[in-house]
């Protein structure tokens, strides 16, 4: 009973504060992700040099620029890769990826997008 309420409450925080769980991104099941489904345009390295980048105007940015990285939250990227570029007025060229990604998979992939930062 209070083992049911424990994990109860727990996934409640979790749901309530998505902010919170980022440090538990897997960057290795992120990579997979990214592969498959931001490379096109994002780039192999995030360098925002994909294939698919050439025809986009902003292009996707640069992933590997620690000083532009830094600028930007946990949060925020949750928010664009969830809803999109047009979920934070930004190019609409971003597709909205939380109805093919689950929050998990976000985390993930928010995580292994931290580690393209070149040091
Ligand atoms: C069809 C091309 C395309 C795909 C596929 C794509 N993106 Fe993007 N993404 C863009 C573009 C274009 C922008 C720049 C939007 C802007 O600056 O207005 C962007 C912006 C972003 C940003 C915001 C950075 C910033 O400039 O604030 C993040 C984070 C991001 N993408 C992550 C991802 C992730 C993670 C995936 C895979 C799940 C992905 N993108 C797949 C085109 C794409």
């Amino acid at each position: 009973m209070l083992r049911t309420q424990l994990v109860s409450s727990m996934l409640l925080m979790s749901m309530m504060l998505p902010g919170l769980a980022f440090g538990g991104g897997d960057a290795v099941k992120g990579k997979e992700i990214y592969t498959k489904f931001c490379a096109s345009c994002h780039g192999p390295s995030g360098r925002g040099d994909g294939p698919a980048a050439a025809a986009l105007n902003p292009k996707p940015r640069n992933f590997a620029d620690k000083k532009v990285m830094d600028a930007l939250t946990d949060d925020y990227l949750f928010k664009v890769i969830q809803g999109g570029g047009a979920a934070v007025g930004k190019s609409p060229m971003m597709p909205p990826w939380g109805g093919a990604l689950k929050e998990a998979d976000i985390h993930d992939v928010t995580a292994y997008v931290r580690t393209l930062v070149k040091k």
